[in-house]
């Protein structure tokens, strides 16, 4: 395959969408409509991408660029006056020398990259000026229909709005996606005119003058794979099918997803094989889970990395963090950024931690505040542990090193550092550093008055 160029076009409003938000800056799994869009033009192996941009602009080019920083230029759409207009931006964009421009449209995240590198090539065997995909649809309603003539051959493309009813009961559509002669493209682009329901300048129009000047090529492809989504209706069938592939994907690689229907993995996360998902598990952004690992029913995960036959029980909600090999957190734990859970830790119901480290073995198993923390190996955190770490102005660090037991109910007042194997005596308020080996109680001294009781009912019946 000679090299090629791509044209994508994402600088629409997408008023059907009913909101401020550009339309391709939607997400799925994790990765905005452009995103989708432009790996797929990417993979098939286009040297040169052109997104054009316009609603939303500034939102799409920082996608872009974090995303493929460098790998697409844009061009810019000032006023949206259609497909067609659109490509005339664009077309500037593209290497002098191009001979094959692959275009598609911005709001079709399902494409693979094959179909687009078979389009492609279809194309550079085709010898014609335009080469376009086609399919089919039982309710073809909104998108344009494939005009052909009595020797089957494409002769143009009719939108929606301006079919007359026979052509509007044609089921054979326009997926949108198109590879076309670039010297072709540009003298078809630079004729367009407005004539149509929208007065816009429409893409589609180019296919009619291909027809007249040589000829359209066409290859049928599923429309499955091709939608484009234009409502949030479309939106999540859209991303139910990505969810439905990305599971499958990880299910062949030897992950168990015990319900894929109810599971949803963004793209970017890492799954070793032999790992378990269990039903209603949400991992997003950039997690990695090791082999082995179990993620329990209903957890949701943020970018945390979860090691080697680490556990997550049921409805665990953690971001930015590690949970490391042979760990078990929750169930009903909340871990906040930069939570780092040792190997064979524990953290256990109702506790929430926050950029604290616990070492190897340590636990914290009931009710309790653990923010800013450094905690070391096999240390105990009883029950209602709290870490004082906010004085109203600035965050402090409470350190237990290795073997420190804390007696339940107990607050520690940061900045505070128990030693090694130190006691804290349950229900101690500590905010004073304790040496290593010591017993710290801070606490009042218990008073018993023995037969108080009865005087004492007696008082108060009396009020
Ligand atoms: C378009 C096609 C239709 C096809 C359908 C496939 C045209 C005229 N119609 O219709 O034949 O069946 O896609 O999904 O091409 N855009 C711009 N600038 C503009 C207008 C649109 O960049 O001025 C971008 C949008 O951001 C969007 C894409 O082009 O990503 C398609 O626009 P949209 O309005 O969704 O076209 P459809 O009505 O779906
Ligand atoms: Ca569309």
């Amino acid at each position: 395959m000679t090299p090629f160029s791509a044209i994508v076009l994402a600088a629409g409003e997408g008023t059907r969408m009913k909101g401020e938000k550009a339309k391709v800056l939607h997400e799925i799994l994790g990765r905005s409509l452009i995103e989708w869009s432009v790996r797929a033009v990417l993979e098939s192996g286009a040297e040169r991408v052109v997104v054009v941009v316009g609603h939303g602009r500034d939102g799409v080019e920082s996608v872009l660029k974090s995303r493929f920083d460098g790998r697409v230029v844009t061009a810019l759409q000032e006023h949206q006056r259609g497909t067609g207009d659109a490509v005339r931006c664009g077309l500037p964009g593209l290497a002098t020398d191009a001979q094959t421009v692959l275009i598609l449209y911005g709001d079709c995240p399902l494409v693979p990259a094959e179909t687009l590198r078979d389009l492609v090539q279809h194309h550079e065997k085709s010898n014609m000026p335009l080469t376009m995909l086609t399919s089919r649809l039982e309710d073809p309603t909104g998108y344009g229909r494939i005009l052909r003539d009595g020797n089957g051959r494409v002769v143009a493309v009719c939108e929606q709005r301006d079919c007359t009813e026979e052509g509007r009961a044609i089921h054979e559509i326009n997926p949108g996606m198109y590879a076309a002669q670039a010297e072709f493209l540009r003298d078809a682009i630079a004729t367009l005119e407005s004539h149509n329901a929208q007065k816009e300048l429409y893409l589609t129009d180019v296919v009619g003058k291909a027809s007249a000047h040589g000829g359209v090529a066409d290859v049928f492809a599923e429309m499955k794979d091709l939608v484009g989504i234009n409502d949030r209706n479309e939106l999540a069938r859209a991303a139910a099918t990505m969810r439905d592939r990305v599971n499958g994907a990880h299910a062949v690689n030897g992950v168990s997803i015990v319900d894929p229907a109810t599971t949803w993995i963004d793209a970017q996360v890492v799954i070793e094989p032999e790992a378990v998902i269990e039903p209603h598990v949400t991992l997003r952004g950039t997690c990695v889970i090791a082999k082995q690992a179990r993620i329990d029913v209903g957890c949701v995960l943020e970018n945390v990395s979860v090691g080697e036959e680490a556990l997550v029980r049921p409805y665990t909600v953690a971001k930015d963090s590690t949970i490391a090999s042979a760990a078990k957190v929750g169930p009903f734990a909340h871990l906040r950024e930069g939570t780092d859970v040792g190997p064979e830790a524990r953290i256990g119901n109702f506790v929430e931690t926050k950029n604290t480290r616990l070492g190897k073995g340590s636990k914290a198993n009931h009710l309790s505040y653990l923010g800013d923390g450094e905690i070391g190996d096999n240390v105990n955190v009883g029950a209602g542990t709290i870490f004082c770490n906010y004085d109203g102005f600035q965050k402090h660090t409470t350190v237990l090193e290795d073997g420190v037991f804390i007696g339940s109910d107990s607050q520690l007042i940061a900045p505070v550092r128990i030693g090694k194997n130190a006691y804290v005596a349950t229900g101690s308020t500590i905010n004073r550093d304790v040496p290593p080996e010591a017993l710290a109680v801070a606490r009042s001294r218990q008073d018993n008055k023995e037969g108080y009781a009865p005087r004492l009912r007696a008082r108060l019946k009396k009020k």
